[in-house]
């Protein structure tokens, strides 16, 4: 297991300067600005060698890769001698080498070395703007600004011996990250949306459930009749079991499932998604549980492709492609208790009335 460093080794190149919104940004700014201090996941950890990665977060184009020594940096994916993309260079040592005019850069973004003048001195404008960054749950996480500590999504039994690790492909999904988080704490939509898969047609009545703050967001815990079990092991569903579901939410976009599972059997799936756009959003489901260890993987990561699947399907058509954070903006009954704390807790971020369309 990795560890986290903490926070405060972490610093953007000018912590004191307001972070450049990008051109062309889908976010308003108030939006982009209560945004970008939070933690996402921009690729998965295998992902991340020597050569150079390109990702986009929140509409920045973010270079990563991996030095020498194993470690991780980050920084906006530009040189500002010419505006060549970094993730065109490589890297040697800890230092990356634009791929233009072979300019140099360590590990803090301080420009090392300028080929066509070697002996010269070097502007403090050739600097990269560097990202704080870090490895967890078999992904790399990025955060644009550091303000100072921020929630990180807790899933401590990834690394555990009695825990079996599963790390799905990722998915890219064209709709907003809020519209996403918001549909996998729905817990009205079994019935429907998922009645192929684990869901039960002739079941769709929800009971009542507690939504409780905490400092990250807010838990919701639901208990239920509906088993998660596919329907192709709905035999092993004990009669009269009841299925119990604790979603753990860290705002803005990473969520906890729990489902317990007969006999002490947990099944843990992270829900972090990860803003590319407004309207674009790189979701990455890491999934561990302490039971069938030796069963088929291949079976997991297929209902877990079926269930996400079944839920995209409704997300990419949602309208307006924004999630609505003012309450009066759609309807809402008893069973939408997570849904509205989400959009409420979201609010209290500060993307208020602007995250609307
Ligand atoms: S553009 Fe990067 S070295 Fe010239
Ligand atoms: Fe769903």
């Amino acid at each position: 297991m990795t560890t986290i460093i903490p926070i405060s080794e972490m610093t953007t190149t000018n912590p004191s300067e307001p972070a450049p919104r990008p051109r062309g940004c889908t976010f308003t700014e108030t939006d982009w600005r209560t945004l970008a201090p939070f933690w996402y996941p921009v690729a998965f950890s295998h992902e991340i060698t020597s050569k150079p990665y390109a990702a986009t977060l929140l509409d920045v184009r973010v270079v990563v890769y991996r030095l020498s020594d194993g470690s991780l940096a980050a920084a906006r994916d530009i040189c500002y001698h010419r505006g060549v993309p970094l993730s065109l260079g490589h890297v040697e040592g800890d230092e990356i080498i634009c791929k233009y005019h072979g300019l140099r850069y360590d590990r803090d973004g301080r420009c090392t070395c300028i080929p066509a003048h070697p002996n010269g001195s070097i502007s403090p404008k050739l600097r990269l703007d560097v990202f704080a960054v870090t490895e967890q749950y078999g992904l790399v996480w990025v955060r644009l600004v550091d303000d100072g500590p921020r929630p990180f999504p807790v899933l401590e039994e990834w690394g555990s011996s009695d825990y079996l690790n599963v790390l799905p492909d990722s998915v890219t999904i064209n709709a907003a990250a809020g519209r996403q988080v918001e549909g996998f704490l729905d817990v009205s939509h079994f019935a429907f949306v998922h009645a192929e898969s684990f869901g039960e047609a002739d079941n769709p009545v929800v009971p009542d459930y507690p939504v409780t703050k905490t400092a990250a967001g807010f838990i919701a815990d639901y208990v239920s009749t509906v088993s998660n079990y596919s329907h192709e092991y709905k035999h092993l569903n004990p009669p009269g079991f009841l299925w119990r579901r604790r979603f753990e939410v860290y705002l803005p976009f990473n969520a906890k499932l729990t489902v317990f599972f007969p006999e002490g059997g947990q099944l843990q799936i992270l829900n972090a998604a990860s803003p590319v756009s407004a309207r674009k959003t790189r979701l990455f489901v890491p999934v561990c549980r302490n039971f069938d260890k030796d069963a088929p993987l291949q079976t997991t990561l297929d209902f877990n492709h079926q269930v996400f699947a079944e839920d995209i399907a409704i997300v990419e058509q949602q309208f307006p492609e924004d999630l609505p954070i003012d309450l009066h903006a759609e309807a809402h009954f008893g069973a939408d208790r997570s849904s509205i704390a989400y959009r409420k807790g979201l609010a209290a971020l500060g993307l208020g009335q602007n995250y609307t369309t």
